[in-house]
Protein backbone atom coordinates (compact mmCIF):
# COMPACT_ATOMS: atom_id res chain seq x y z
CA UNK A 1 0.00 0.00 0.00
CA UNK A 2 1.45 3.40 -0.92
CA UNK A 3 0.97 6.52 1.59
CA UNK A 4 -1.02 8.08 -0.87
CA UNK A 5 -3.21 4.98 -2.18
CA UNK A 6 -6.54 4.18 0.02
CA UNK A 7 -6.00 0.24 1.50
CA UNK A 8 -7.60 -2.17 -1.48
CA UNK A 9 -9.61 -4.62 0.42
CA UNK A 10 -11.11 -7.91 -1.75
CA UNK A 11 -14.48 -9.56 0.02
CA UNK A 12 -14.74 -12.58 -1.70
CA UNK A 13 -19.06 -13.11 -0.96
CA UNK A 14 -19.95 -10.00 -0.13
CA UNK A 15 -23.34 -8.91 -2.29
CA UNK A 16 -25.38 -10.10 1.75
CA UNK A 17 -24.72 -10.53 5.12
CA UNK A 18 -21.34 -10.70 6.90
CA UNK A 19 -19.42 -9.83 4.08
CA UNK A 20 -21.94 -6.64 2.90
CA UNK A 21 -21.83 -5.24 6.22
CA UNK A 22 -18.21 -5.42 6.47
CA UNK A 23 -17.78 -3.61 3.13
CA UNK A 24 -19.72 -0.81 4.14
CA UNK A 25 -17.75 -0.63 7.01
CA UNK A 26 -14.59 -1.13 5.19
CA UNK A 27 -15.61 1.40 2.84
CA UNK A 28 -16.61 4.35 5.70
CA UNK A 29 -13.24 3.33 6.96
CA UNK A 30 -11.85 4.68 3.84
CA UNK A 31 -10.83 1.25 1.77
CA UNK A 32 -11.13 1.07 -1.90
CA UNK A 33 -13.61 -2.39 -1.58
CA UNK A 34 -13.73 -4.61 -4.44
CA UNK A 35 -16.96 -7.21 -3.59
CA UNK A 36 -17.67 -10.40 -5.31
CA UNK A 37 -21.21 -12.22 -6.12
CA UNK A 38 -22.46 -14.57 -8.37
CA UNK A 39 -24.26 -12.95 -10.85
CA UNK A 40 -24.09 -9.59 -12.44
CA UNK A 41 -27.47 -9.08 -10.72
CA UNK A 42 -26.28 -9.42 -7.18
CA UNK A 43 -23.25 -7.46 -7.43
CA UNK A 44 -24.82 -4.35 -9.58
CA UNK A 45 -27.43 -4.64 -6.75
CA UNK A 46 -25.32 -4.48 -3.65
CA UNK A 47 -22.55 -1.93 -5.17
CA UNK A 48 -25.68 0.53 -6.09
CA UNK A 49 -27.00 0.05 -2.11
CA UNK A 50 -23.12 0.92 -0.78
CA UNK A 51 -22.57 3.83 -3.33
CA UNK A 52 -25.94 5.07 -1.66
CA UNK A 53 -25.42 4.72 1.36
CA UNK A 54 -21.76 5.67 1.32
CA UNK A 55 -21.23 7.97 -2.11
CA UNK A 56 -17.51 9.24 -0.83
CA UNK A 57 -16.02 5.67 -0.94
CA UNK A 58 -14.79 3.60 -4.01
CA UNK A 59 -16.36 -0.27 -4.60
CA UNK A 60 -16.01 -2.34 -7.19
CA UNK A 61 -17.37 -5.48 -8.10
CA UNK A 62 -16.04 -8.76 -9.35
CA UNK A 63 -18.23 -12.28 -10.41
CA UNK A 64 -17.30 -15.70 -9.71
CA UNK A 65 -18.63 -18.86 -7.86
CA UNK A 66 -15.81 -19.94 -5.06
CA UNK A 67 -16.83 -23.20 -6.08
CA UNK A 68 -15.90 -23.28 -9.64
CA UNK A 69 -12.14 -23.06 -9.06
CA UNK A 70 -10.85 -22.54 -12.63
CA UNK A 71 -13.07 -19.78 -13.05
CA UNK A 72 -12.25 -18.61 -10.02
CA UNK A 73 -8.51 -18.48 -10.83
CA UNK A 74 -8.99 -16.54 -14.22
CA UNK A 75 -10.90 -14.00 -12.49
CA UNK A 76 -8.64 -13.23 -9.44
CA UNK A 77 -5.46 -13.17 -11.11
CA UNK A 78 -6.29 -10.28 -13.32
CA UNK A 79 -6.90 -8.07 -9.97
CA UNK A 80 -4.42 -5.82 -9.22
CA UNK A 81 -2.41 -5.90 -5.53
CA UNK A 82 -4.52 -6.35 -2.57
CA UNK A 83 -4.07 -5.15 0.81
CA UNK A 84 -6.54 -7.24 2.75
CA UNK A 85 -8.55 -10.55 1.43
CA UNK A 86 -11.42 -11.89 3.64
CA UNK A 87 -13.08 -15.39 2.63
CA UNK A 88 -16.96 -14.76 3.46
CA UNK A 89 -19.09 -16.72 0.61
CA UNK A 90 -20.79 -19.24 1.69
CA UNK A 91 -23.72 -21.44 -0.24
CA UNK A 92 -23.69 -25.21 0.51
CA UNK A 93 -23.55 -25.68 4.49
CA UNK A 94 -24.03 -29.68 4.46
CA UNK A 95 -25.96 -29.74 7.68
CA UNK A 96 -28.46 -32.64 8.52
CA UNK A 97 -27.60 -35.90 11.04
CA UNK A 98 -24.65 -37.83 9.81
CA UNK A 99 -26.54 -40.87 9.24
CA UNK A 100 -28.44 -39.28 6.40
CA UNK A 101 -25.75 -36.77 5.04
CA UNK A 102 -24.54 -37.51 1.60
CA UNK A 103 -20.42 -37.77 1.01
CA UNK A 104 -21.79 -35.73 -2.16
CA UNK A 105 -22.95 -32.53 0.23
CA UNK A 106 -20.04 -32.97 1.73
CA UNK A 107 -17.91 -32.77 -1.08
CA UNK A 108 -19.63 -29.73 -2.22
CA UNK A 109 -19.22 -27.93 0.70
CA UNK A 110 -15.77 -28.72 0.71
CA UNK A 111 -15.36 -27.27 -2.23
CA UNK A 112 -17.43 -24.43 -2.20
CA UNK A 113 -15.60 -23.23 0.92
CA UNK A 114 -12.79 -24.81 2.16
CA UNK A 115 -11.25 -25.38 -1.20
CA UNK A 116 -13.05 -22.62 -2.48
CA UNK A 117 -11.19 -20.09 -0.04
CA UNK A 118 -8.12 -21.46 -0.22
CA UNK A 119 -7.78 -21.58 -4.24
CA UNK A 120 -8.46 -17.78 -3.96
CA UNK A 121 -5.87 -16.91 -1.75
CA UNK A 122 -3.31 -18.94 -3.49
CA UNK A 123 -3.85 -16.81 -6.58
CA UNK A 124 -3.81 -13.61 -4.19
CA UNK A 125 -1.00 -14.46 -2.33
CA UNK A 126 1.36 -13.26 -4.96
CA UNK A 127 -0.34 -9.83 -5.38
CA UNK A 128 -1.21 -9.64 -0.87
CA UNK A 129 1.10 -6.72 0.61
CA UNK A 130 4.03 -7.21 2.79
CA UNK A 131 2.19 -5.98 5.30
CA UNK A 132 -1.37 -7.13 3.99
CA UNK A 133 -4.09 -9.89 5.66
CA UNK A 134 -5.96 -12.57 4.99
CA UNK A 135 -9.21 -13.36 6.96
CA UNK A 136 -11.53 -16.36 6.75
CA UNK A 137 -15.02 -16.51 8.12
CA UNK A 138 -15.23 -20.07 9.73
CA UNK A 139 -18.33 -20.75 11.90
CA UNK A 140 -18.91 -22.02 15.38
CA UNK A 141 -19.61 -25.86 14.04
CA UNK A 142 -15.97 -25.91 13.96
CA UNK A 143 -16.15 -26.66 18.10
CA UNK A 144 -19.62 -26.81 18.95
CA UNK A 145 -20.20 -30.45 19.06
CA UNK A 146 -23.44 -30.28 18.24
CA UNK A 147 -25.56 -33.16 16.49
CA UNK A 148 -26.04 -32.29 12.93
CA UNK A 149 -22.90 -30.41 12.34
CA UNK A 150 -20.58 -32.46 11.07
CA UNK A 151 -20.86 -31.27 7.38
CA UNK A 152 -19.62 -27.99 7.80
CA UNK A 153 -18.11 -28.98 11.17
CA UNK A 154 -15.21 -30.48 8.92
CA UNK A 155 -15.28 -27.33 6.81
CA UNK A 156 -15.06 -24.79 9.39
CA UNK A 157 -12.51 -26.91 11.75
CA UNK A 158 -10.51 -27.64 8.98
CA UNK A 159 -10.55 -23.77 7.79
CA UNK A 160 -9.10 -23.03 11.67
CA UNK A 161 -6.20 -25.86 10.93
CA UNK A 162 -5.41 -24.20 7.91
CA UNK A 163 -5.73 -20.65 9.58
CA UNK A 164 -2.55 -21.48 11.64
CA UNK A 165 -0.57 -23.16 9.47
CA UNK A 166 -0.93 -20.81 6.78
CA UNK A 167 -0.36 -17.48 9.31
CA UNK A 168 3.31 -19.45 9.83
CA UNK A 169 3.60 -20.09 6.25
CA UNK A 170 2.43 -16.20 4.94
CA UNK A 171 4.24 -14.52 7.57
CA UNK A 172 4.86 -11.26 7.62
CA UNK A 173 1.56 -11.15 5.98
CA UNK A 174 -1.27 -12.14 8.37
CA UNK A 175 -3.72 -14.60 8.51
CA UNK A 176 -6.81 -15.16 10.63
CA UNK A 177 -9.97 -16.36 11.26
CA UNK A 178 -13.38 -14.93 12.31
CA UNK A 179 -15.71 -17.83 13.92
CA UNK A 180 -19.64 -16.13 14.09
CA UNK A 181 -22.11 -17.85 15.86
CA UNK A 182 -25.80 -17.73 14.46
CA UNK A 183 -26.34 -14.63 13.19
CA UNK A 184 -29.50 -12.41 11.42
CA UNK A 185 -28.52 -12.69 7.43
CA UNK A 186 -30.23 -13.64 4.57
CA UNK A 187 -28.52 -17.04 4.43
CA UNK A 188 -31.45 -18.34 6.74
CA UNK A 189 -33.88 -17.03 4.30
CA UNK A 190 -33.85 -20.30 2.85
CA UNK A 191 -36.24 -21.59 5.80
CA UNK A 192 -39.63 -20.88 5.90
CA UNK A 193 -40.76 -18.08 8.24
CA UNK A 194 -41.81 -19.97 11.47
CA UNK A 195 -39.27 -22.63 11.19
CA UNK A 196 -36.41 -19.36 11.13
CA UNK A 197 -38.22 -18.15 14.48
CA UNK A 198 -37.98 -21.44 15.97
CA UNK A 199 -34.47 -21.71 15.37
CA UNK A 200 -33.73 -18.11 16.87
CA UNK A 201 -35.93 -18.92 19.67
CA UNK A 202 -34.17 -21.84 20.22
CA UNK A 203 -30.70 -20.39 20.37
CA UNK A 204 -32.00 -17.02 22.61
CA UNK A 205 -32.88 -19.58 25.38
CA UNK A 206 -29.80 -21.28 25.27
CA UNK A 207 -26.55 -18.78 24.34
CA UNK A 208 -24.89 -16.86 27.10
CA UNK A 209 -25.71 -13.49 25.50
CA UNK A 210 -29.64 -14.48 24.88
CA UNK A 211 -29.58 -13.14 21.71
CA UNK A 212 -29.26 -13.62 17.80
CA UNK A 213 -26.01 -12.42 16.63
CA UNK A 214 -25.93 -9.66 13.82
CA UNK A 215 -24.32 -9.28 10.62
CA UNK A 216 -22.46 -5.54 11.69
CA UNK A 217 -20.96 -7.62 14.81
CA UNK A 218 -18.85 -9.96 13.05
CA UNK A 219 -17.68 -7.73 10.42
CA UNK A 220 -16.66 -5.46 13.46
CA UNK A 221 -14.33 -8.60 14.51
CA UNK A 222 -12.95 -8.77 11.16
CA UNK A 223 -12.20 -5.02 10.87
CA UNK A 224 -10.32 -5.65 14.20
CA UNK A 225 -8.42 -8.48 12.50
CA UNK A 226 -7.66 -6.69 9.25
CA UNK A 227 -6.25 -3.49 11.11
CA UNK A 228 -4.66 -4.91 14.02
CA UNK A 229 -0.56 -5.14 13.04
CA UNK A 230 0.31 -7.54 16.07
CA UNK A 231 -2.29 -9.97 15.49
CA UNK A 232 -2.19 -13.31 13.18
CA UNK A 233 -2.82 -17.21 13.41
CA UNK A 234 -5.79 -15.80 15.76
CA UNK A 235 -9.53 -17.36 16.18
CA UNK A 236 -12.30 -14.98 17.20
CA UNK A 237 -15.81 -15.62 18.17
CA UNK A 238 -18.49 -13.66 17.68
CA UNK A 239 -20.50 -16.15 18.76
CA UNK A 240 -22.79 -14.89 22.03
CA UNK A 241 -21.10 -17.34 24.00
CA UNK A 242 -21.79 -20.58 22.09
CA UNK A 243 -18.44 -22.32 22.20
CA UNK A 244 -18.37 -21.88 25.93
CA UNK A 245 -20.65 -24.75 25.94
CA UNK A 246 -23.46 -25.63 28.85
CA UNK A 247 -23.29 -24.55 31.85
N1 LIG B 1 -25.16 -16.51 9.24
C1 LIG B 1 -24.76 -17.36 10.16
O1 LIG B 1 -25.50 -17.74 11.09
C2 LIG B 1 -23.36 -17.94 10.09
C3 LIG B 1 -22.92 -18.71 11.18
C4 LIG B 1 -21.64 -19.23 11.17
C5 LIG B 1 -20.82 -19.00 10.08
N2 LIG B 1 -21.27 -18.25 9.02
C6 LIG B 1 -20.34 -18.05 7.90
O2 LIG B 1 -20.23 -16.67 7.63
C7 LIG B 1 -19.94 -16.49 6.24
C8 LIG B 1 -20.92 -15.50 5.65
O3 LIG B 1 -22.24 -16.02 5.83
P1 LIG B 1 -23.54 -15.07 5.72
O4 LIG B 1 -24.48 -15.55 6.74
O5 LIG B 1 -23.12 -13.64 5.68
O6 LIG B 1 -24.09 -15.54 4.28
P2 LIG B 1 -25.14 -14.84 3.30
O7 LIG B 1 -25.86 -13.72 3.94
O8 LIG B 1 -25.94 -15.96 2.71
O9 LIG B 1 -24.19 -14.23 2.17
C9 LIG B 1 -23.38 -15.11 1.47
C10 LIG B 1 -22.53 -14.34 0.48
O10 LIG B 1 -21.73 -15.30 -0.20
C11 LIG B 1 -21.93 -15.19 -1.60
N3 LIG B 1 -21.84 -16.55 -2.13
C12 LIG B 1 -22.69 -17.57 -1.90
N4 LIG B 1 -22.25 -18.68 -2.53
C13 LIG B 1 -21.11 -18.33 -3.15
C14 LIG B 1 -20.21 -19.04 -3.98
N5 LIG B 1 -20.38 -20.34 -4.27
N6 LIG B 1 -19.15 -18.37 -4.49
C15 LIG B 1 -18.98 -17.06 -4.20
N7 LIG B 1 -19.78 -16.33 -3.42
C16 LIG B 1 -20.84 -16.98 -2.92
C17 LIG B 1 -23.30 -14.55 -1.76
O11 LIG B 1 -23.32 -13.80 -2.94
P3 LIG B 1 -24.31 -14.09 -4.19
O12 LIG B 1 -25.58 -14.67 -3.64
O13 LIG B 1 -24.45 -12.74 -4.78
O14 LIG B 1 -23.56 -15.02 -5.03
C18 LIG B 1 -23.34 -13.62 -0.56
O15 LIG B 1 -22.72 -12.40 -0.86
C19 LIG B 1 -19.97 -17.87 5.61
O16 LIG B 1 -18.68 -18.40 5.56
C20 LIG B 1 -20.81 -18.67 6.59
O17 LIG B 1 -20.52 -20.06 6.54
C21 LIG B 1 -22.51 -17.71 9.01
Amino acid sequence: MSSTQPPHSLLLGATKGIGFALAGRLGAAGHRVTLSGRSQESVDGALARLRHARPEAIFEGLILDLGDHDATRHVLVEQGAVDHLVLCGSSQGAWGPFETLTMAMIERAVSMKLIGYLNAVQVVVPRLAGEGSITFIGGTAARAAMAGSVGIAAVNGALEAVTRSLARELAPRRVNLVSPGLTDTEAWNVMAADEKARLYASFTAKLPLSRVGQPEESADAIAFMIGNAYVTGSILDVDGGWHLGKA
